[in-house]
């Protein structure tokens, strides 16, 4: 059980440690570090050495402005010792066959048992499934410490809300949920994440909902977008041009401004899998979420059909088929290639013998590689049959038609999947999505 009060922390003389300084973690760290006492533990050495560097691949965030909080970032495990809140933040994907993958967030639980006292409180920043605090972390931790949960320590759950590339929804400005194993916990945690945020922290009945709250925020994204994903199947088949219904619709004030798309990344293609193998192993189903997750799956292959079919219906004499895709991020203006769809894209191509070249000004060469085996091209070269805008980063929305024309022929192919060069693009067929 919690025994400390938050005056302890404000005075520094308990620590906070955050485990995983990624995309979440890091920002949640340094929010803490302005008034709290923190250890910034990641077992990333290099990620450590960049971060005391000043630098932050992710370019989230610019750490040279604060200096003062560089010295809180560690890879020596046993700083974990001077801590009694320990709040992890690793990833939790889904492996090759979309089952949740919580081999990161199990060892991160086991160091953190190996330095658990009496009176400490462990909070988890992952997103999980409804149960997975509870039922897997604490169990390990039981374990590993040979304590008690509610007699010796408790738990928490926060999920993390931030949306990486977007200046607005920073951790400060978001509203945070919080929920524990106890009421002394929950009020403690509430306290300390008004810290976090100006937005306001939220207190949840319990750490399942909680778990699922967080779920439920990605999966009705995912729906949605498979919703217009389908739609615009059905509109082209009925030769409705999908991008003006959507602009018609949203003259309503209820219409939710959803476009479809390619919907990759490491929450919203992966969590509605952690909803579903939980609800899978009681014996339930989610059928709205596994359709989506389908229709929305299927959405590389419905471009590179669309592309192949255009590549063999127009150019028919023998010549280097080129493809041009624009944007090889997840989503617009953030570097994380993780899950990311038009690096599937580009390989399905690749795989049907078109020539791809990848151009993308924000993401890391060395990333796309190690994830997806491809080379990043720092520039168009030469002309394209087909080009795919992929990702709408704000780079591209300075092309102009010019660009288009100068690297295509005359009978090339603008696939627009961001609908951002409807009514730019006039001398080149465009078809959108
Ligand atoms: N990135 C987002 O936009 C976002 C938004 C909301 C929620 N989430 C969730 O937050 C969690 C973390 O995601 P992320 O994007 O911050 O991941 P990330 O990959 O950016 O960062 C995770 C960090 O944890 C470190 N790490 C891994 N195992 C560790 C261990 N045992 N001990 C210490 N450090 C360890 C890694 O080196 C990495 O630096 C995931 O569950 C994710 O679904 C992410």
């Amino acid at each position: 059980m919690l025994n400390k009060l938050l005056n302890q922390f404000l005075e520094k003389l308990d620590a906070i440690a955050v485990i995983g300084l990624g995309y979440t973690g890091l920002p949640l760290a340094l929010q803490l570090a302005k008034h709290f006492s923190i250890i910034g533990y990641d077992n990333d050495p290099q990620r450590i050495q960049q971060l005391q560097q000043g630098c932050d691949s992710n370019q989230e965030l610019t750490l040279h402005q604060l200096p003062a909080l560089l010295p809180v970032f560690t890879n020596d495990i046993s700083q974990l010792a001077k801590a009694s809140v320990f709040i992890i933040a690793v990833p939790t994907p889904v492996d090759k066959n979309n089952l949740p993958d919580l081999l990161i967030l199990k060892e991160a639980v086991e160091q953190v048992g190996k330095f658990l006292k009496v009176g400490d409180c462990v909070v988890i920043e992952s997103t999980v499934y409804p149960g997975c605090t509870e039922d897997f972390c604490a169990p390990i931790l039981e374990k590993v410490s040979g304590l008690q949960l509610g007699k010796d320590f408790s738990l928490g759950y926060s999920p993390e809300r931030i949306n990486p590339g977007d200046a607005v929804h920073h951790i400060g400005a978001v509203a945070k949920l919080v929920a524990a194993s106890d009421t002394a916990t929950l009020v403690f945690l509430t306290q300390l994440y008004q810290y976090v945020t100006e937005a306001g922290v939220h207190a949840c009945p319990s750490i399942r909902v909680a778990e699922a709250a967080k779920l439920t925020e990605n999966i009705q994204r995912d729906v949605n977008i498979a919703l217009l994903n389908e739609l615009s199947v059905a509109y082209q088949t009925l030769g409705v041009d999908p991008g003006a219904v959507w602009e018609a619709a949203a003259t309503k004030w209820n219409f939710l401004p959803f476009r479809p798309g390619l919907a990759g990344g490491h929450c919203i293609s992966v969590d509605p899998y952690y909803l579903l193998t939980a609800i899978k192993e009681k014996g339930g189903k989610a059928s709205m979420v596994e359709e989506a997750r389908r229709i929305n799956e299927a959405m590389v292959g419905r471009i590179a059909a669309q592309v192949l079919l255009y590549m063999q219906s127009t150019f028919t004499a023998p010549c280097n088929k080129r493809v041009l895709i624009l944007g090889a991020s997840f989503k617009p203006d953030v570097k994380d290639v993780r899950n990311s769809k038009p690096l599937e894209l580009a390989n399905l191509l690749l795989s049907n013998n078109l020539e791809v070249d990848l151009v993308d000004p924000i993401v890391d060469g060395h990333h796309v590689e190690k994830i997806a085996g491809l080379k990043l091209s720092s520039q168009s070269t030469g002309y394209y049959q087909v080009i795919v805008i992929a990702v709408n980063h704000s780079a591209f929305k300075e092309l102009k038609e010019g660009y288009f024309c100068s690297c295509t022929f005359d009978t090339s192919l603008v696939i627009d999947l961001t609908g951002a060069f409807k009514g730019v693009i006039a001398n080149r067929k465009y078809w959108t999505i």
